[in-house]
């Protein structure tokens, strides 16, 4: 069999560091399983364009491994049977399959598979730093004190704390439950979600967190909002500029989730004008993004709100590791013809294995919710 990972390169850092293990250098640690079976194992960061190592080396490839921080996007144009007419499996080592055209895959009845979890607490924790940075202020107080400067007035007139907010996810699945969770010791005034699968009564007693019918409903109540649902045909673009008006003035919105779920010119516009008070995540709409994107220098009319950081928050070294280990489940299940653990599997015998990427009729078809509900 041949495989082909799509990784992103390390350089230096992966030289010296071998449990990064997500980079080209250390391959997922999964060469010596692989070669040592008589599978080839292509490995490259090379992914753009017809001429990338990438779409050559899948002509004839049976599995095709990518990250969601480096990924290798396997549009319907390259699942068709003229450009990759062996694959059978795609593996997200990590979580979020969206570089995946899954209606297509389905279509080829190719698996798709990701290792579902291995991160979720890594980006939980990111979330609540993330929140916490831009409530608090963080960003322009710290770079006060790195220039020299000592102006407590200047960061302290839009410094908050997080005791009695209301916050609110957008997905309550594996990380916007330990969001919510991670929230509780805060003592916020109000814990809200909005997701079209509810949380079982007795976790959601639990964490004292109430379903909001409506997203227009439930982001106009949030003083912060975080986004924590997967990408799909219902969630691109979601928070645009026609639902940034129903958050209230001042908001705070952080999201780990996909950067497309949001629309980069309109947050921008909206953190610019202090429409809302902050932005903060870890994932854009263009990896790596572009020197000139908008969320780079983007600040609130006070000079901070900006919470970047480049897609870091579900490759910890922890996390790194439980994503390798998860791979080489997937892979070794699939190659022994035993069932891939359920809850890794995204798409099997041309359905939807879970209902995360969207809800669908009986017949894996699309269901449109009406304006806002989900
Ligand atoms: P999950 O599958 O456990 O939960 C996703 C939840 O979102 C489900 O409850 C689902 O019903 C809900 N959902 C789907 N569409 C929705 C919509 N339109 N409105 C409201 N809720 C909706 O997934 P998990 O593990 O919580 O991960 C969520 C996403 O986070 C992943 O799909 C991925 O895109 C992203 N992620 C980001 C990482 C990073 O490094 N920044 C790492 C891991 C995941």
């Amino acid at each position: 069999m041949k495989f082909l990972a799509v990784l992103y390169s390390g350089g230096k850092a992966a030289e010296e560091e071998g449990r990064l293990l997500g980079t080209t250098e250390n391959k997922l640690g999964i060469q010596e399983f692989l070669e040592s079976q008589g599978h080839t194992f292509i490995v490259t960061d090379d992914k753009e364009g017809p001429d990338s190592v990438f779409q050559k080396e899948l002509k004839d490839a049976d599995v095709v491994i990518s990250t969601p921080f480096h990924p290798a996007y396997l549009t319907r144009d390259l699942l068709s049977e003229a450009k990759s007419p062996k694959l059978k499996l795609a593996v997200t080592a990590g979580v979020g399959s969206d570089h995946v055209d899954l209606d297509a895959a389905n279509e080829r009845n190719i698996t798709v598979a990701e290792v579902s979890g291995s991160n979720v607490t890594s980006v939980a924790e990111h979330v609540m730093m993330t929140i916490l940075v831009l409530v608090r202020n963080f960003v322009p107080a710290n770079e006060q004190v790195r220039g020299g400067d000592w102006n407590v007035a200047s960061v302290a007139r839009n410094t908050f704390d997080l005791e009695g907010k209301v916050v609110g996810t957008i997905g309550a699945g594996r990380i916007g439950y330990r969001v919510l969770q991670r929230l509780v010791p805060f003592d916020c005034k109000e814990l809200l979600y909005f997701d079209y699968a509810p949380i079982p009564e007795h976790a959601a007693k639990a964490l004292t967190c109430r379903r909001v019918e409506s997203l227009e409903e439930m982001v106009s109540q949030c003083d912060v909002v975080t986004v924590n649902c997967p990408l799909h045909a219902g969630t691109q673009g979601l928070v645009n500029k026609d639902l940034l008006k129903h958050f209230k003035k001042g908001a705070w919105l952080v999201n780990t989730a996909r950067g497309a779920i949001c629309n980069a010119d309109d947050v921008a516009e909206a953190v610019k004008s202090g429409q809302i008070n902050g932005y903060g995540g870890d994932v854009w709409n263009v990896q790596p993004a572009p020197k000139d994107h908008p969320w780079r220098t983007m600040k609130n009319p006070l000079g901070g709100g900006n919470a970047m950081t480049p897609h870091v928050s579900g490759t910890s070294i922890d996390a790194q590791a439980r994503y390798a280990n998860g791979t080489k489940l997937i892979i070794d299940q699939w190659l022994n013809g035993k069932d891939i653990d359920q809850a890794n599997v995204i798409c099997i015998d041309g359905h939807y294995a879970t209902r995360a990427y969207g809800q669908r009729d009986e017949k894996g078809q699309t269901v449109q919710p009406p304006k806002g509900k989900q």
